[in-house]
């Protein structure tokens, strides 16, 4: 059964990164078996479930793809030594969050998930393995998993199979919300190893459906780099573009017509200047503080608080956003009803990781405010676990109706930028709502004219 595929891969971890990746690759090259493995039980029977409605990741276009490869060369199971020991090709895309205790602690990554992934390679693997770094790593990290891998060979010298690994790193690139696109037209593919074998090796997976030239090589050391390096520079834009939003505001400015001024400048570039409540998502934050961490390893404390500052801002913008909803209310959130609109870090995802919609939500109810929330790809359950609260608190109150979560607001909060707020009946807000009415729009979604003349008071980022 398993022989009519040319080769094996494995992919251990099977979320934001590894699932969509994964199903790209399978789709793409039908001569390739995928199998998609994960110690989280409950992601891989969401994986699996018969209502595509229900996977684990929402994409705009996922759902069609793993309907098209789901069991015929692509599979999703919790038989993570036995797909190892089966496997070619070992794609690690295991979760390497910020460690949060011990040395390092706020800034390094946790490798421990990596760890324990090279430690099962490193113990059931067969052969010769090629291993993958598809996970975002610290510089270096191909050394730890070397060393890993290599210790296995220690293990059993008597073992007459003669276990080999080669290391590549292959970061992935994509943006949640357009991953599938990004997957399937890229900017550029990333491989960075050691032997040609290797690199030529996966490269030609990626050849299948992607031209030769946006395929990079280079040594491992830089692919690593490049990645984390990458997501530095794409937060860095929005932090420098949220600095001037509160410039705007106190010049009479507004952010829209300087965006538009300086992104046609083909140097500085149109994308990736929107300003907003702040960058969230699991990436950003945690790949600075990281590059953080690194720069202050090696002695370059000016380099280190220059990234650092970008997560500052960040912050900053958070804080400052739910500082001014306070001050517009009468300095007051006290037996006030506020609606969020928007719990997903961006639009088009279910992914509510490092959302800035958190950090404003625990500073609002800080404050005493009680908060109703919609979102339409984010359910109540998430909403609770990121703010830490229980059904019993009774401030916190997740509606499937939006206009249901209005009744009664004192203010509604546009905290991410789905498009279909824009075709709300704001009228039919407008009634509803205690007055006066507030609408602070932080992702500029709006139109503040006609809110205003439904009988709206409005705030709109970067604008007077
Ligand atoms: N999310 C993004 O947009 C994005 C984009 C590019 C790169 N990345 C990087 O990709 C990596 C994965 O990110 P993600 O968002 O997919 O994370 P995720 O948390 O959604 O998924 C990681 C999965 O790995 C599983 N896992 C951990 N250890 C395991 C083990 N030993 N065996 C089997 N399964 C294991 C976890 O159960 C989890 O389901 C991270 O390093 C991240 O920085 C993420």
């Amino acid at each position: 059964m398993l022989n009519k595929f040319e080769k094996k891969i494995c992919c251990i971890g099977a979320g934001y990164v590894g699932g969509p990746t994964m199903s790209v690759i399978a789709s793409n090259c039908p001569e390739l078996r995928v199998d998609v493995v994960d110690i989280n039980k409950e992601r891989i029977d969401a994986w699996n479930s018969d209502d595509y409605s229900k996977l684990p990741v929402f994409e705009p276009g996922l759902e069609n793809i793993v309907k098209k490869c789901r069991d015929i060369n692509l599979f999703f199971s919790n038989k993570v030594e036995e797909c190892i020991s089966q496997a070619d090709i070992i794609f690690i895309s295991v979760n390497t969050p910020t460690k949060t205790n011990g040395l390092g602690a706020g800034f390094a990554s946790d490798l421990k998930w990596i760890e324990s992934s090279a430690r099962q390679i490193a113990k059931y693997a067969r052969n010769h393995t090629v291993v993958v770094e598809k996970s975002t790593l610290p510089v270096k990290t191909a050394e730890t998993i070397k060393t890993i891998l290599n210790s296995s060979l220690d293990i059993n010298p008597s073992s007459e199979e003669k276990k080999t690994f080669s290391i590549v790193s292959n970061p992935e690139f994509l943006a949640e919300g357009t991953a599938i696109n990004d997957l399937q037209n890229p900017d550029r593919v990333l491989i960075g190893g050691e032997d040609d074998y290797s690199i030529n090796l996966i490269s030609d997976i990626y050849k299948k459906w992607i031209d030769p030239e946006k395929i990079i090589t280079t040594n491992l050391w830089s692919s690593e780099l490049s990645k984390l390096v990458s997501n530095a520079f794409l937060a860095q834009r929005i932090s420098s573009i949220n600095s001037i939003s509160a410039l705007c505001e106190a010049t009479g400015a507004n952010i829209m017509e300087v965006v538009g001024a300086i992104g046609t400048d083909t140097r500085i570039g149109k994308k990736f200047l929107m300003p907003g409540p702040g960058f969230g998502g699991s990436c950003f934050k945690k790949d600075i503080l990281n590059l953080v961490y690194l720069c202050r390893y090696y002695g370059l404390n000016e380099v280190a608080d220059y990234w650092e500052q970008v997560v500052k801002i960040n912050y900053w913008q958070q804080k400052r956003i739910s500082a001014l909803v306070i001050k517009n209310l009468f300095g007051t959130l006290s037996n006030k009803k506020l609606t969020i609109y928007g719990f997903a870090f961006k639009a088009n995802t279910n992914d509510t990781r490092e959302s800035p919609s958190i950090n404003i939500s625990k500073y609002l109810l800080q404050e005493g405010s009680k908060l109703n929330f919609y979102d339409p790809k984010v359910n109540q359950k998430q909403i609770f676990n990121e703010l830490d609260v229980n059904e019993e608190d009774g401030n916190v109150l997740v509606y499937e109706d939006p206009y249901k979560a209005v009744e009664g607001a004192d203010a509604v909060l546009i905290l991410t930028e789905w498009n279909e707020f824009k075709f709300f009946n704001w009228e039919a807000i407008y009634k509803v709502m205690r007055k006066p009415s507030w609408i602070f729009d932080s992702r500029i979604s709006l139109d503040q004219n006609h809110l205003k003349k439904i009988g709206f008071k409005v705030w709109t980022l970067g604008a007077k």
